[in-house]
């Protein structure tokens, strides 16, 4: 380039070139920082995060130990028999109706109301996915279904394979419905268990539906997998709702009432069990459980969810 540049006066006059203008932005030499993690910065980043997450995990960790609980599991308790399949054979022999038997749950601090009841099964797969794909969601809502849209729901779909007798609410899902009791006095005096507010207000408001009554559902005793339902609007049966609730894993709990009365410490609680639900056929286990929640804890516990 140097070579074509033309001399004599020429040379004088301002150069005309594309190069820019020296300056540092269009050098690129504007000053520039970079994060360099000094042992110094690292120690007290931690220092920092430690000052204020470990109130925060106190906190949490007080709020666990407060929450008083006592459980008792009754499968094996409540049906003659030592193996699973006598088990089974004396269930059976009840025609449904169940076998009775009683525990004693002993409260050891004492337990404010709302005192929440649960039921826990062990090796029930409710997040299966033929078993939780086996509903129908728009019929649970209320809108009448007929025919071929309701082929999720197989093999809970027609009453005793009648195509004109659908099955209201449909499927596997509410077809096993949970249907043990439980009954608790304490002291002689029986203690109340409500069944409102145990479910989630959506829920009963947008996933069940507020006119339709269940059909075909509380038929043939023999053959039915679960509970029945009430002749009632689908959204007012709150341990239904609870069990159409999908649990995430195959050991769960689940809301079944609220005692709205304080058990004092060292109380004994009797609880009578109808034991109806088969558990015995796959081998799961079945517990039932008290459990009184402090702070600020919403009403419904998310280990039903979860656990
Ligand atoms: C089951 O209960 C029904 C109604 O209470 C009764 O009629 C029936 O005899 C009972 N069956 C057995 C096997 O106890
Ligand atoms: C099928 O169901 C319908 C409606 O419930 C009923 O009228 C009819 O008698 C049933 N048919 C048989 C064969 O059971
Ligand atoms: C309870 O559920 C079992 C299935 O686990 C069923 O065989 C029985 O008929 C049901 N009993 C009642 C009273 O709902
Ligand atoms: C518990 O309740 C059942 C049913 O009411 C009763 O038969 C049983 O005797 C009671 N047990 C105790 C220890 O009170």
């Amino acid at each position: 380039m140097e070579i074509d540049r033309p001399a004599g006066p020429a040379a004088a006059l301002p150069k005309k070139t594309k190069e820019p203008r020296y300056i540092s932005f269009t050098q690129q030499e504007l000053p520039a920082c970079r994060l360099l993690l000094t042992p110094a910065w690292v120690i007290g980043i931690c220092l920092v995060l430690a000052i204020v997450l470990l109130p925060i995990g106190a906190g949490c960790l007080h709020a666990a130990f407060s929450v008083e609980e006592v459980s008792a599991s009754y499968d094996q308790l409540c049906a003659a028999g030592t193996s699973y399949a006598e088990k089974e054979a004396s269930l059976l022999q009840t025609q449904g109706n169940g076998t009775q038997c009683s525990l004693q749950l002993t409260v050891r601090k004492a337990m404010t109301a709302p005192v929440f009841v649960y039921y826990e099964l062990t090796s029930f797969y409710q997040n299966h996915r033929r078993y939780a794909g086996s509903e129908d969601n728009s019929q649970l809502r209320g809108v009448a279904r007929t025919g071929s849209v309701l082929g999720g729901c197989s093999p809970e779909q027609y009453l005793a394979g009648n195509t004109s007798a659908v099955i209201d609410p449909c499927g596997l899902v509410a077809w096993t419905l949970f249907n043990d009791s439980y009954t608790l006095a304490s002291g002689g005096n029986a203690i109340a268990v409500q069944t409102i507010g145990i479910a989630y207000p959506t829920q009963l408001n947008s996933q069940l539906s507020n006119t339709v009554h269940p059909q075909n559902f509380n038929t043939v005793p023999t053959l039915r997998g679960g509970g029945t339902l009430p002749d009632a609007p689908l959204n007012t049966d709150q341990r239904f709702a609870n069990w159409m609730r999908i649990a995430a894993l195959s050991r769960f709990r689940k809301l079944w009432g609220v005692i709205e009365q304080d058990l004092p410490a060292g109380a004994t609680v009797n609880v009578s069990i109808v034991n109806a639900y088969n558990t015995y056929s796959f081998g799961g286990s079945k517990a039932v459980d008290l459990k009184q929640i402090t702070g600020s804890y919403s009403r419904l516990d998310p280990s039903s969810v979860l656990m």
